[in-house]
């Protein structure tokens, strides 16, 4: 994967997929599963975010010499996406299912905004914007990615 665009592209279809098979294991009540798969979006998606955050908002944000930008914003973004995931959360340890479909369908919208904007604008101008560096921050964002992930549930 040679663009910062198709790595993480990539990378949100997987969180995406993760996320359905929550759903699916939730709505059809298999909670052990829904449990297992949960953990592992969470796991993605906390991975996506420190890839972002930690290597590619920081390398723009020297880039253009300042923070308050558009990573500003998508890092507000990932906060809120927390939010509803901590009520997800909350919900599977319920085991309550309506409220977690309807967080879930909530969430959806947020993540889809969200990544469409990553997707058809911030990641394009970022392959164009490091040329040839960029290949050192998919590098850094792989070993982030292949880290073990850190306990959700902590
Ligand atoms: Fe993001
Ligand atoms: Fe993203």
């Amino acid at each position: 994967m040679d663009t910062i665009s198709g790595y993480l592209g990539t990378h949100h279809r997987r969180c995406d997929q993760l996320c359905i098979d929550a759903e699916k294991s939730v709505a059809a009540e298999l909670w052990d599963r829904a449990d297992a798969v949960f953990q592992e979006f969470c796991a993605a998606l906390e991975q996506h975010f420190a890839m972002e955050e930690e290597v590619l908002f920081v390398a723009f944000e020297k880039a253009i010499h300042g923070t308050d930008g558009p990573t500003a914003i998508m890092r507000v973004e990932h906060n809120k996406i927390n939010s509803v995931v901590f009520m997800l959360r909350d919900a599977l340890a319920r085991r309550a299912k309506n409220a977690f479909l309807g967080h879930a369908d909530t969430l959806n919208i947020m993540i889809a905004q969200h990544n469409q904007v990553e997707d058809d604008i911030f990641y394009p101008m970022l392959d164009r914007m490091f040329g040839a560096q960029k290949h050192e921050l998919i590098e850094a964002m792989r070993k982030i990615a292949e880290s073990p992930a850190a306990d959700p549930a902590t």
